[in-house]
């Protein structure tokens, strides 16, 4: 990874989450007409959250959700369009896998969009079941041993 990047947990509420939460919304929200909601920013109260900086520049991240028997969920992970296909986003996904592990996890499960599969099953994620609809767009299951 390029040295001028750092990858760090962000504090809920902080104005570094609101800098993500601004990512996601343009990477993630946006394109398909939705929205940031008061109801998204009291849920994720519950999640890690984790930024990813090319000097002081935003460029990419993405948010665990701890689940029940050793499962955690990574959830909207974002790389901002002009720094897309440099190698951060696999970064983030090496990052949650490291994090995750030592923090006793064993698996990460995932909703993949249909256009991110091939991306998470390089990084050696596996379809589960069958794919569905989910913010008005197909989505696969995805998970990971870790
Ligand atoms: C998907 C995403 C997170 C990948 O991040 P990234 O930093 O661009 O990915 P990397 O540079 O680490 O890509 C590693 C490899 O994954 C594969 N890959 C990445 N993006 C891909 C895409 N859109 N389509 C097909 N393969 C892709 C390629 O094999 C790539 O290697 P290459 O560039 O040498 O060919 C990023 O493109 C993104 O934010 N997309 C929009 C939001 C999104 O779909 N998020 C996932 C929601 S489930």
């Amino acid at each position: 990874m390029d040295e001028r990047r750092a990858i760090r947990e962000v504090p809920h509420g902080s104005p570094e989450y609101w800098q993500t939460a601004d990512l996601r919304n343009s990477v993630l929200r946006k394109p398909i007409g939705l929205h940031f909601s008061p109801e998204d920013v009291e849920a994720e109260k519950r999640y890690h959250h984790f930024a990813c900086y090319a000097g002081e520049k935003l460029v990419g991240c993405f948010m665990l959700d701890p689940l029940e028997h050793g499962d955690i969920r990574m959830r909207q992970l974002a790389v901002s369009p002009e720094s897309q296909r440099r190698g951060i986003g696999t970064a983030l996904v090496s990052y949650a896998e490291q994090w995750a592990r030592q923090a006793g996890f064993r698996r990460i499960v995932l909703h993949a969009r249909e256009t991110a599969v091939s991306f998470y099953e390089t990084l050696g994620y596996s379809r589960v079941g069958e794919q569905f609809e989910e913010v008005t767009i197909t989505h696969w299951v995805m998970e990971k041993d870790l």
